[in-house]
């Protein structure tokens, strides 16, 4: 498998990318970084090592990461949308490895950058603060990894958090700023396309169904992220963020329009605070070639995701 380095706020949707990680053969996963975002960065470490146990994956080393972001204070994660402990209060079996004692996620993904040279892909479906900090720590970075996907931002969709900006980028612009601007190629999966797949209620049945550990509290899990999406949608169901972008990563979904063009996040402290400003003005002309560019935007894939996802979860 491809090696694979996951950073996430673990979280109900970064749970189901883990899960899709898990069961794709095509990936290797050779560490996990947690970070502050949809809970603290040590608790995002406890539900990432359990469900790593749970799924047999509990040798991959998980690092806590940052607990708050490069400027300012974190104020709490979402307990309406991920449950109080992160994963929709589902009591997840206590797996027995502990997060890494001597090293921070920034290290680890430099760590693992240098040990697989050329070929680590590198996912992060939570706030960008740990990579902002593996740039600060190794300059080469963007050198030395095959490829960067990032879940995060809205290109020409309404914002989750406020009328323009994406949770993962709101909660730390500066961060996201560095990483967008950083010349890695680079991979950004926005609300524009994660809003479009979904995983809904019969789906959520079939995954408590297939009565293995990892599916079942999945679907457990879903029960608590759905209530909240009722609001969005109108049913229950959920879009899928994190593991569609993790489908990316491994090769499982394939973008269909996906334009290389400039992304600027803002980082000021007006409304627009956390805003990926994409440069969409080539739409009507096939997107010409913007030579400074080297973000590609995910806006469509090529097939629904959300089958795909339940049967790769449900067939392992
Ligand atoms: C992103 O924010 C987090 O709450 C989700 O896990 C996802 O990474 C969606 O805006
Ligand atoms: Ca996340």
């Amino acid at each position: 498998g491809r090696p694979v380095y996951l950073d996430c706020d673990t979280g109900i949707d970064d749970s189901l990318a883990i899960a899709y990680l898990m069961a794709h053969p095509d990936v290797d996963l050779v560490g996990v970084g947690t970070v502050f975002g949809n809970i603290d960065a040590h608790r995002a470490a406890r539900n990432t090592l359990d469900l790593l146990a749970l799924g047999g994956h509990g040798h991959v080393p998980v690092a806590i990461g940052a607990e708050k972001p490069l400027a300012g204070a974190w104020l709490g994660g979402p307990a309406h949308i991920h449950g109080g402990n992160g994963v929709g209060n589902v009591e997840l079996p206590r797996g027995d490895r502990e997060p890494l004692s001597d090293e921070s996620a920034a290290d680890l993904l430099v760590r693992l950058a240098h040990e697989h040279e050329g070929d680590l892909r590198v996912l992060a479906v939570g706030p960008l603060t740990n990579l902002a900090r593996a740039l600060d720590v190794e300059t080469a970075l963007p050198y030395l990894v095959e490829s960067v996907v990032v879940m995060g931002g809205a290109a020409r969709v309404p914002g989750n958090v406020t009328p323009v900006a994406e949770a993962n980028i709101f909660n730390d612009p500066e961060a996201a700023d560095r990483v967008l601007s950083a010349e890695w190629p680079l991979t950004l999966v926005p609300l524009d396309v994660t809003m479009e797949h979904m995983i809904e209620e019969a789906d959520r049945e079939s995954l408590l169904a297939a009565d293995v550990p990892i599916p079942r509290a999945l679907g457990q899990m879903l029960d608590v992220y759905y209530e909240f999406y009722v609001g969005t949608f109108g049913r229950r169901c959920a879009p899928l963020h994190d593991p569609l972008a993790a489908a990316i990563t491994a090769g499982g979904a394939t973008p269909l329009v996906a334009p290389t063009v400039q992304v600027v996040v803002d980082s000021t402290d007006g409304p627009g605070r956390g805003q990926t400003i994409c440069d969409l003005r080539g739409e009507r002309v096939g997107y010409p070639d913007q030579p400074t560019a080297h973000c590609r935007l995910v806006l469509s894939l090529d097939a629904p995701f959300g089958p795909h996802l339940v049967e790769r979860l449900t067939s392992s």
